[in-house]
């Protein structure tokens, strides 16, 4: 809509074309005149929503093969209905050190999925550094995960990781362990899957 209220020519044109919103125009015309996005461009939006300008700079990432990327945040993000952390630290060798190393990138991506409140001081058990650890509460301690949500978190086995369970079981409606067929047999890597996010 233009200010005054009445759809204006980028309103109408952004209906027509198929985008939520018509400031898709302006990334347009920057796209047009300084080619900003380019095949295998990795793009991050601050203040993404509607879309419009996801919608155009994916619309420029070209081939799926160039490996291009469109992340976008926005206040009015009502969080992501799935959370995955594949994450591993590089390995030393040291079964005991990568294995704790694995714990505190798992407690994160934890963290990150249902927030430093909803864990409390239940992840108390499992080392984490300094900066890291649980403290008072923020309004910003929430998790991006939405209610019902799920979680699929990658471990190196050791004792520590049934720690995880005991910290998500009162989380989360159901939760599983599962090592891929697809991994190695030398590897002691597992995935810790949390389904349905309790609210
Ligand atoms: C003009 S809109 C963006 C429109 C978007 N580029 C599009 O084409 O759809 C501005 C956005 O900034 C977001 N915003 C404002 N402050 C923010 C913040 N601190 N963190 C994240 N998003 C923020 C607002 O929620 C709003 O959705």
């Amino acid at each position: 809509m233009s200010g005054a209220g009445a759809p204006d020519f980028f309103y109408r044109e952004a209906q027509r074309l198929g985008y939520v919103a018509r400031s898709a125009f302006k990334l347009l015309q920057m796209q047009n005149k300084y080619k900003l996005i380019t095949a295998g461009s990795s793009v991050l939006d601050l203040g993404c929503a509607p879309g419009a300008w996801l919608q155009v700079a994916c619309q420029n990432l070209g081939p799926l093969k160039n490996g291009g990327s469109v992340v976008g945040i926005d206040l009015k993000q009502r969080g992501f209905s799935v959370v995955l952390s594949d994450m591993c630290p590089l390995v030393s060798g040291i079964t005991t050190t990568d294995a704790a190393l694995s714990a505190e990138l798992g407690m994160r991506a934890l963290e990150v999925a249902v927030g430093r409140s909803a864990l409390g001081h239940m992840s108390g058990d499992i080392q984490m550094d300094g900066q890291s650890k649980p403290s008072a509460c923020a309004p910003d301690d929430e998790g991006v995960l939405r209610p019902g949500g799920h979680l699929v978190i990658k471990l190196l086995e050791s004792e520590d990781t049934q720690e995880f369970r005991r910290i998500c079981s009162p989380l989360f409606r159901k939760t599983s362990w599962l090592r891929p067929k697809a991994t190695r047999s030398s590897s002691r890597e597992i995935y810790f899957i949390c389904q349905s996010l309790l609210s």
